[in-house]
């Protein structure tokens, strides 16, 4: 007999036949890769078939219109237009292109201050410099390093601590953006935690502060419905490993737009040039639109694979894959807790994205046994990560869990 929430989400789960991998191992991974859809092969066949078929014209008859119509997924995301999208081959680059522009700024190099400044920005403004960056300890590494590696130009990184291992609390930015700050930078939701940000009240208090706030989606794309201008966040990335079933080598920069118009990149390439096809090499002249922030070709063969996961996003609708994703979770916690297992994960399901993590003494072993036994899963320092996705079964979830409880000794368990 079907549990009612099989029933509720049958829809959704008859969709696992088109992910191929599901069919192979019992796969609760979705927030390090999404599986595949049979789409995204379809659609490389067709990228390969005009490459054979076209040569170098395949590029105006089809492949820059692919690469618009994904500008435009992403931007449906996070309900922006496409033309606001900025593609980049992973999320450090598109940080990378952020952290070149703001470098004048951080520096208060007077032009670059003053065209902030005009746009009446709430931007790293005053007599003196604000070099420093603020992050969490709970952030994925590539934020920070980002502005580790710009510690030779004056940029100071700052690393919140969590308390609780989990959520870092808006007081703690609160008593920590100062004067000094130029930017927050920090996830939507935690990859370690699954924890959800309030990015509204981030914004507020950068803004409030003079600061800019920059926030690393890759966790929240595809699964929390998200109006990026609404929420007053001034730099929004995100990619397509995860809950876009999308495979590497897509990512996406977005700028609120007066913000782009006042700041220019000084990491650059051609494909943010507004006369891209000139083949001007002494001048350049950004692109008004998103792709301002755009460097060299982008990974063509990634764009179309990444488009069959899009099409199956955008068929379901992210507040289904929310809602079914988050039913999961609960779903995972209670189990996880009545079989005695230590839960890290936030128990609000409104403060949750899609990963339940579970603390245990050897995380790594625990996953080597488990995908012996045909589970997969990962872990990061000290927690096992379940990641169950709208594919997922009640069933395939359960087993997991029986898996773990099994593999934790007495001691190391509740109750
Ligand atoms: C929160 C978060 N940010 C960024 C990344 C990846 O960054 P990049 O696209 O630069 O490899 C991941 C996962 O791989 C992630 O979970």
């Amino acid at each position: 007999m079907r549990t009612t929430l099989e029933v509720r989400h049958a829809e959704l789960v008859a969709r696992r036949d088109e992910f191929p991998l599901l069919a192979e191992v019992t796969y609760l991974n979705t927030c390090s890769l999404g599986a595949r859809s049979v789409r995204s092969r379809r659609k490389l066949d067709e990228f390969l078939e005009q490459w054979d078929r076209l040569g170098a014209r395949a590029w105006y008859k089809h492949w820059l219109d692919e690469l618009s119509a994904l500008r435009e997924d992403f931007g449906w995301t996070i309900g922006r237009p496409g033309s606001e999208i900025a593609l980049a081959p992973n999320v450090s680059v598109a940080l990378a292109s952020v952290a070149s522009a703001l470098d004048p700024v951080q520096r208060n190099d007077g032009d670059a201050v003053g065209r902030v400044r005009e746009m009446g920005l709430p931007v790293g403004i005053g007599s003196r410099p604000r070099t420093r960056i603020i992050t969490t300890a709970l952030d994925f590494p590539t934020i920070g390093h980002q502005w580790l590696a710009r510690a030779p130009l004056g940029v100071e990184l700052v690393v919140l601590p969590s308390e609780d291992g989990s959520t870092v609390p808006l007081s703690a930015f609160e008593a920590a953006v100062d004067e000094r700050t130029s930017l927050v930078a920090t996830g939507h939701v935690y990859f370690t935690t699954g924890a959800v940000q309030d990015v509204e009240g981030l914004a507020g208090l950068c803004h409030d502060r003079g600061a800019m706030l920059l926030i690393d989606a890759y966790q929240a794309t595809g699964l929390l419905p998200t109006d990026a201008l609404a929420t007053g966040v001034d730099f929004y990335v995100s990619g397509t490993l995860k809950w876009l079933f999308g495979g590497p080598g897509n990512a996406f920069l977005w700028v609120r737009p007066e913000l782009r118009e006042a700041l220019a990149p000084t990491s650059t390439g051609w494909f943010s040039s507004a006369r891209q096809f000139a083949f001007d090499v002494a001048s350049l002249e950004f692109a008004s639109d998103g792709r301002k922030f755009e460097l060299g070709t982008p990974a063509t063969p990634s764009a179309f694979i990444a488009r069959g996961g899009l099409e199956v996003v955008r068929e379901v609708g992210i507040e289904r894959l929310h809602e079914r994703t988050t039913d999961l979770g609960s779903l995972t916690i209670a189990l996880a807790e009545s079989a005695g297992l230590r839960v890290r994960a936030v128990r609000e399901d409104a403060k949750r994205g899609g990963i339940v993590p579970l603390e245990v003494r050897d995380p790594k072993s625990v996953v080597d046994e488990l995908a012996r036994r045909g589970f997969v899963v990962d872990f990061r320092p000290g927690i096992v990560r379940l990641s169950p996705a709208f594919y997922n079964t009640e069933q395939e979830v359960a087993d997991v869990v029986a898996a773990l409880a099994e593999l934790t000794p007495p001691a190391d368990r509740i109750g």
